[in-house]
């Protein structure tokens, strides 16, 4: 493939029970605007497979790759797997430290966890508690690095709920810093050619930053964009070189411009193994 491939990407759809109908628009738009969606977790309120179908149903009219993440509110119900399910059968791919390629892109996602950022991240020190939190960032940075690993493609985003970054959460209290990201997840990125990362979680951060390696981040949480951009609908769009094109890493090519009509798609699975896939963001 040749060309331009238009990513959307969003996140924080927060599906509550009673958001039937509530996204129609939003997708409708998204429909018009890109060739796949990227979600980045959030996509029910509370976890509740209700909520899950609902959410399914209505992204199940987009005739188009859509690949998610699963995100803290995901699981509040301590019904993931199920929320999972539901999601997957809608055709939905839901990516948990696999890689999927779609247009010539890589896509690895993890949810991601916390700890916080640089030199004030959460150490394994102390409580065995405490090592259990710190140990969960470090499995989440160790799948983003295995889904990177089996890519082979010449473009590769890292989907991640939470931030990798402090800059993109920027604006949330500094108290709730620790909650919204790990810099642990920020080094397998730094690593593997990533063009892009992107995240939500942090619905009042920033929209954009850049990991210590110069790879753009992009806070893509629906409330965040809503206060952003109250002309449009809450989705960005990425402009990224389709398959066979070459560009140099880290790339800059990110843009807001809506150009050509949908083309319709077909997910490819990436070669060899694959997907078998308070209130604080
Ligand atoms: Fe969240
Ligand atoms: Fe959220």
């Amino acid at each position: 493939m040749t060309g331009v491939v238009r990513v959307a990407a969003l996140g924080d759809l927060h599906c509550s029970k009673t958001s039937q109908g509530a996204f129609q628009s939003l997708f409708a738009k998204v429909a018009e605007s890109a060739d796949v969606l990227l979600i980045a977790g959030d996509l029910t309120d509370y976890g509740l497979p209700e909520e899950a179908h609902i959410v399914a149903r209505e992204l199940s009219t987009l005739r188009m790759p859509v690949v998610a993440v699963l995100g803290n509110h995901d699981f509040e119900s301590a019904r993931g797997d199920e929320v999972r399910q539901i999601i997957t059968d809608a055709g939905i791919v839901v990516l948990d430290g696999d890689a999927y390629e779609t247009h010539g892109i890589g896509i690895a996602g993890i949810k991601g966890f916390g700890g916080g950022f640089g030199q004030r991240a959460l150490g394994p020190w102390g409580e065995t508690i405490i090592k259990q939190f710190v140990r969960e960032a470090v499995d989440e940075a160790l799948k983003l690095e295995a889904a990177l690993a089996r890519l082979r493609t010449k473009h590769l985003i890292a989907l991640l709920h939470y931030s990798p970054i402090q800059q993109t959460v920027d604006g949330e209290p500094p108290e709730i810093y620790p909650f919204l990201g790990s810099s642990r997840l920020e080094e397998p990125i730094n690593r593997y050619p990533v063009s892009l990362v992107l995240h939500g979680h942090a619905h009042r951060g920033q929209l954009q930053g850049a990991t210590t390696g110069g790879v753009p981040v992009y806070n893509v949480s629906m409330p965040l964009l809503t206060r952003s951009f109250a002309d449009r609908p809450p989705f960005r769009i990425f402009e990224m070189p389709a398959g066979e094109t070459t560009v140099e890493f880290p790339a800059t090519f990110p843009t807001m411009t809506h150009v050509d009509p949908l083309r319709d798609a077909t997910p490819q699975p990436v070669r060899g193994e694959r997907r078998s896939a308070e209130r604080r963001g």
